[in-house]
This record gives structure tokens, C-alpha cells and sequence, in this order.
């Protein structure tokens, strides 16, 4: 029977990979998304994944998805927390309606669907969680404290969570993508990702490829023994 992996933020970037190398890995794939439903229809009807509209931010939300798909497909196995969003702004121009959707979307979300998941794999001893982090939350990032905040939560939750999994063959890892050539990257000033670009010793952006090859590695049957793990991919711009 093929696992049921749920990919937040599924649809587009770097999600619309991963649910693309996690489809050809034989998994049955269910891309969420929050609001662009031309971007999901368009992804839904070029790749035939299944997509799912709901906003992972939100708990009430979360809580009827996870239970649609269960009842449509069967229970959630592989989670993929991607969904993010950046509101970008230095700290004297930050508004708390800023802080609040960064923290709320990008890890509020990942207690969401870790929350209303993991007991079923507990019961089925079988879990492959993997969240989506960022090179910004190990090192910090200029114009960022609520993502480089939200993410580098992502990273204590991963190792705090694996914890918990482990002697049920739950795995918790991480990535921390650097930058990714994605809508999200492309919307930094170019001046400024010039200089960023010029700090990649690789010497080039990232791809969505890059990031969902680690994802697919990481949710394999095969890699029980790596729970707790934060897998840098970033062209070695940032060495941790
Ligand atoms: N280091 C030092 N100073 C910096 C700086 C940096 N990295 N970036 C900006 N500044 C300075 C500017 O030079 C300016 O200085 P002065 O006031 O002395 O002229 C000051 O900060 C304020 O700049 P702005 O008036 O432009 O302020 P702003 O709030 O409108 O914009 C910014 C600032 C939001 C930081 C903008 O420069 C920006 O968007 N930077 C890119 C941030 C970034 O890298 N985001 C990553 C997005 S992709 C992502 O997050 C994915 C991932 O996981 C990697």
C-alpha cells in the first residue's frame, strides 16, 4: 500500500517539488494550500497530485483537513511542514500583525499537524515528519527576526519531538534550506540578493530539486535511524 504523505504548502516552490519526488517515490501525495487556488488548480491538473485548501495556521482548520483525508485516502504517515511565508522588516517598522502571521503560519502550523498526527502513528508505529527550516533560522538573517525566530523553532521542535517518536518509528527531521530560487526569494530586493548570491560557494541559488531530494531521503521506510537531524542544503553558504 502506498503511504499517504501530506505536503503543506504543496502546491508551489519548493512544496510543488517535494509533492512531485515524493509522488514519483511512490507515495500518495495531498498538497495543501491556503489561498492560490489557480496556482493549486493549475499544479493539480499538470502533476494529478491531490490538493487540499486549508490554512495551517489554523488549528479548527487543520483538525477538518486531517480527518477529510484520512476518510478520503487513509491515515496522514509522511508530513511535510513547508508552509511558509515571510514578512520581511527591520525590527523599528515590524508590526506585531506581521510577527504574529510569520510565527503562526510557519511554526504554529507545524504543532498543528504534528498535534493531530501523531498519536495515529504512534498507534501505527510508523511516522516520517519532516520540517521545513531555513539557513535564516541557524544564522540569523538581517530584516527577519520573526521568520529567523519561527524557523530556528522549527529546529528545537524537531529535536524536542523526535524525542518523543523515536520508540515508536517516528522519525522528526529537518532541512534548512539556503536560498532557493523560488517566488519567496525572487521577491528580495535584487541588490540586496546579489550580495547573497555572491556569499554561495557553490556559486549559484538553489533548486526546488535540491531540497526535495533530502525530503525523500529523509521519509524513506529505510531511514529510521535518522530522527532529530537538521540536513543543511544551501551551497555552503552557511557550515553548522
Ligand atoms: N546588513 C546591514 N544593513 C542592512 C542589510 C544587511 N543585510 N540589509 C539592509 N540593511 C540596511 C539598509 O542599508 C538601510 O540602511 P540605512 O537606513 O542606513 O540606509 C537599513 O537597513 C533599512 O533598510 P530599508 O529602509 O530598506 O528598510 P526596510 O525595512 O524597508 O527593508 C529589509 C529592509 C527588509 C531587510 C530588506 O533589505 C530586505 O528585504 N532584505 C532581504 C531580507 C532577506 O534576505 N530575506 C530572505 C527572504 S527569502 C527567505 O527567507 C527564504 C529562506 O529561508 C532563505
Amino acid at each position: 500500500m502506498s503511504r499517504i504523505a501530506l505536503v503543506t504548502g504543496g502546491t508551489r516552490g519548493i512544496g510543488a517539488e517535494i509533492s512531485r519526488a515524493l509522488t514519483r517515490a511512490g507515495r500518495t501525495v495531498i498538497a495543501s494550500y491556503a489561498h492560490n487556488s489557480r496556482a493549486a488548480d493549475d499544479f493539480a491538473r499538470a502533476e494529478s497530485i491531490h490538493t487540499i485548501q486549508f490554512d495551517a495556521a489554523d488549528y479548527a482548520e487543520c483538525e477538518a483537513a486531517v480527518a477529510r483525508i484520512a476518510e478520503d485516502f487513509g491515515p496522514i504517515e509522511i508530513l511535510v511542514n513547508n508552509a511558509g511565508i515571510t514578512r520581511d522588516r527591520v525590527m523599528a517598522k515590524m508590526t506585531r500583525d506581521m510577527w504574529d502571521a510569520v510565527i503562526d503560519t510557519n511554526l504554529g502550523s507545524c504543532f498543528n499537524l504534528c498535534r493531530l498526527t501523531f498519536e495515529s502513528m504512534r498507534t501505527r508505529k510508523f511516522g516520517r515528519i519532516v520540517n521545513i527550516g531555513s539557513i535564516n533560522g541557524q544564522a540569523g538573517q538581517y530584516g527577519q527576526v520573526n521568520y529567523a525566530a519561527a524557523k530556528s523553532g522549527i529546529h528545537g521542535f524537531t529535536k524536542a519531538l523526535a524525542q518523543e517518536g523515536a520508540k515508536f518509528n517516528i522519525t522528526v527531521n529537518a532541512i534548512a534550506p539556503g536560498y532557493v530560487d523560488t517566488d519567496m526569494v525572487r521577491a528580495v530586493p535584487p541588490d540586496v540578493l546579489e550580495k547573497i548570491v555572491a556569499k554561495i560557494p557553490v556559486g549559484r541559488l538553489g533548486r526546488a530539486e535540491d531540497i526535495a531530494r533530502g525530503v525523500v531521503f529523509l521519509t524513506a521506510d529505510e531511514a529510521e535511524f535518522v530522527t532529530g537531524s537538521t540536513l543543511s542544503i544551501n551551497g555552503g553558504q552557511h557550515m553548522y
